[in-house]
């Protein structure tokens, strides 16, 4: 009989349903992905869980505003996160909506509980409430705006049930002192313990204002409170009131991130003790991905978004920035230009140039089978020598949730290797004895090093990583592989190497950044189907080559849909290069009402100092966004033309006043 295996239970937040995925939120769930497949190497049998949380005031006006009922917008919604984290290859175990009707009955169960136990009343309450947090502001004055999104808060008075979270100080600052790491990391814990000790104020946990909620049976209108429904879902995703059978709970970790620690350490453990339930082992809270120093958001139009890296440059090399750039819990400022300059430092010149150099020299002097080693010099044993003590260092950091050092200890592995190939020069020795010898020994040397790098990797780099054990001649699933029996010299002699495929294709940085910002901005704003002849149609400017593609001729659109578009005739004021950006030009253009920054993708074909005073077409209604760091607020349109889509700009063969619109 198989061993049982020891059970990790893992979840990500779910997340809201009022908009779509970026770069923070896949932040979260690539680490759990990352924690998943390293904890799956280490043995165990893990779920992970991820979701959506869709109820509350802003799925309620998401919905109205798109004219359909609150359940067919947040099925949809769902389906699209559930796709995109498919399509990013990190899906779910269990993926937990929370209009799912298991979650509704383990809410309502779980209030039962904590009502039988004495800890929910019923009472009224007026506060001020952030309607885009879902959350009432304590200490907030009427007309104050919300202390964490800025956006002004709304008065509201109703009955509510609610929370006796005042009875549990003391067992909660019990619950810290007896399970130090609950919180983590320990700057965190700091900070929780202080709110704790400062005092708790029994919480709200339903709503007579909200109709799209979770009911409080028998209590109608009274709907959930959205984080007395929204944490559940952790529960209800491993069997909820059957939590037993399944055995999943509680939690081995809750991933979240640093604005939503309090919920998770305070008022989670809280309503668990509540109902008698046990309360989950740890809660990590990492730090934001900012942009331009502000947290990402659609409003502020700073969002990155992961489809277009990925098809850039790949999930791995994303996955790979993400953990290797940032410290886990800290906060880290996104670029562009740092994810290329990784990739192309670590990934292309650095494990993907040693995989295929290892694999080229055996392929052309032992026919592709991994070489005997011979007698051992002392650099040899040095290089196997780090290789095995870092296997240590790099359990003993994933364990730690320090993605950052893990990785950092396997690319100093990768380095030695790389300098010991190059001092060692295998190509350079000829067909002796001896020097076959020394041959078979550094290339079984380097070759064992690269097995050990890619089963160290795989939990980061899961595609690549693969791809290496393979062209060693690898024949079991590396997700399968069990990194306790990793050690330096296992590597059998005489196994053929598997087929060799490109890993990190070197890219272009300015190239690679536009073409990311291109299909970005494509996502963001996509391109309005307007019928016309493909060589000619016109096509909006604001972007680089790659977006600038003639639109889609095949389906017809109304004329309500053309009249969204706003264009405007804009004149050029001024024109200028951007540095490190060659296609793109940064104009101001007068609209008529206002002067607008717009950048195009006409560098290569425009001087900038013959457009001063150009009459020109421009859409004035589309969100601003940002190219190369650079603002723009509107596009310019041009015709795209001929097979590399020159852009030919539209201009006006009769007087035009600036600011007419264009229908
Ligand atoms: N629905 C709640 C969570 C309920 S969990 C029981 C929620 N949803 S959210 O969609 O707004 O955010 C989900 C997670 O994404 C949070 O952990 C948040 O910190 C994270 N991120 C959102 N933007 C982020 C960055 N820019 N960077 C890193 N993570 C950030 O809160």
């Amino acid at each position: 009989m198989p061993e049982k295996k020891e059970k990790f239970y893992l979840t990500t937040p779910i997340y809201y349903t009022n908009g779509l995925p970026h770069i923070g939120h896949t932040y979260t769930t690539v680490v759990a992905d990352v924690v998943r497949r390293y904890k799956r190497m280490r043995g165990y049998d893990v779920v992970m869980t991820t979701g959506t949380d869709e109820h509350g005031v802003n799925v309620e006006r998401a919905a109205q505003k798109a004219g359909v009922p609150e359940s067919e917008y947040v099925a949809k919604m769902a389906d699209a996160w559930r796709a995109l984290w498919d399509e990013l290859g990190i899906p779910a175990d269990e993926f937990v909506r929370t209009t799912d009707l298991k979650h509704v009955r383990t809410v309502q169960w779980l209030f039962k509980l904590c009502k039988e136990n004495g800890y929910v009343y019923k009472g009224h309450y007026t506060g001020q409430y952030c309607i885009y947090d879902n959350a009432f502001v304590n200490d907030a004055k009427p007309g104050d705006n919300c202390p964490d999104c800025g956006r002004p808060l709304e008065t509201i008075t109703e009955e509510n049930y609610f929370f006796k979270l005042s009875s549990f100080q003391k067992p909660l600052l019990d619950f810290y002192k007896k399970n130090p790491s609950f919180i983590q990391p320990d700057t965190r814990r700091n900070e929780i313990i202080s709110f704790v000790e400062g005092g708790l104020r029994d919480l709200s946990i339903t709503r007579t204002t909200i109709r799209w909620g979770i009911p409080v049976p028998g209590e109608e209108p009274h709907v959930f409170y959205v984080w007395f429904d929204a944490l559940t879902a952790y529960l209800s995703a491993v069997g909820g009131p059957e939590y037993e059978k399944r055995g999943y709970w509680p939690a081995d970790l809750h991933l979240v991130g640093k604005d939503i620690i309090r919920f998770h350490t305070v008022y989670w453990p809280a309503f668990l003790m509540a109902a008698m339930l046990p309360a989950p082992k740890q809660v990590w809270a990492h730090g934001w991905f900012l942009m331009d120093t502000a947290k990402m958001s659609k409003s502020k139009g700073n969002v990155v978004l992961p489809r277009p890296i990925v098809n850039m440059l790949g999930m791995d090399a994303l996955r790979y920035f993400l953990l290797r750039d940032v410290v886990f819990g800290q906060d880290g400022n996104f670029s562009y230009d740092a994810l290329v300059t990784r990739y192309n430092s670590d990934l292309a010149n650095g494990l993907g140039n040693l995989a295929s150099r290892t694999a080229a020299l055996i392929e052309k002097n032992f026919a592709g089978k991994i070489p005997k080693p011979d007698a051992l010099k002392p650099q040899d044993e040095v290089l196997a020598k780090e290789a095995q003590a870092a296997i240590g260092e790099v359990l003993e950091n994933f364990d730690k949730l320090s993605f950052a050092r893990a990785l950092e200890t396997i690319w100093t592995v990768i380095a030695a290797a790389d300098k010991y190939l190059t001092s060692e020069q295998p190509w350079a020795l000829g067909n002796s004895e001896a020097e076959q010898s020394r041959k078979s020994t550094v290339l079984w040397t380097t070759a064992e090093l690269l097995r050990i790098v890619s089963a160290l990797a795989f939990p980061v780099l899961p595609d690549s990583a693969a791809k290496v054990w393979t062209l060693l001649g690898q024949s079991d699933a590396l997700g399968k592989f069990e990194l306790d029996g990793l050690r330096w010299g296992q590597l059998a002699v005489g196994t053929s190497l598997g087929k060799s495929q490109t890993l990190f294709p070197r890219v272009d940085k300015t190239e690679a950044i536009e073409r990311i910002e291109a299909m970005a901005n494509e996502e963001l704003n996509p391109t309005p189907a307007i019928p016309a002849p493909a060589a000619s149609a016109p096509t909006a400017t604001g972007t680089s080559a790659a977006a600038a593609a003639a639109p889609a001729v095949s389906d017809k659109i109304g004329i309500e849909d053309f009249a969204k578009v706003e264009m405007r005739v804009g004149q050029i004021k001024t024109a200028e290069r951007i540095v490190g950006a060659d296609k793109l030009l940064k104009l101001t253009v007068d609209i008529g009402t206002e002067i607008r920054q717009i950048c195009a993708g006409i560098a290569q074909y425009y001087e900038p100092e013959s457009l001063i005073g150009r009459k020109v077409a421009v859409v004035v209604n589309l969100a601003p966004r940002k190219l190369r760091g650079v603002e723009s607020n509107g596009m310019i349109v041009a015709a795209s033309v001929g097979p590399e889509g020159r852009p030919v700009l539209t201009g006006f063969h009769e007087e035009v006043e600036v600011g007419a619109r264009l229908k």
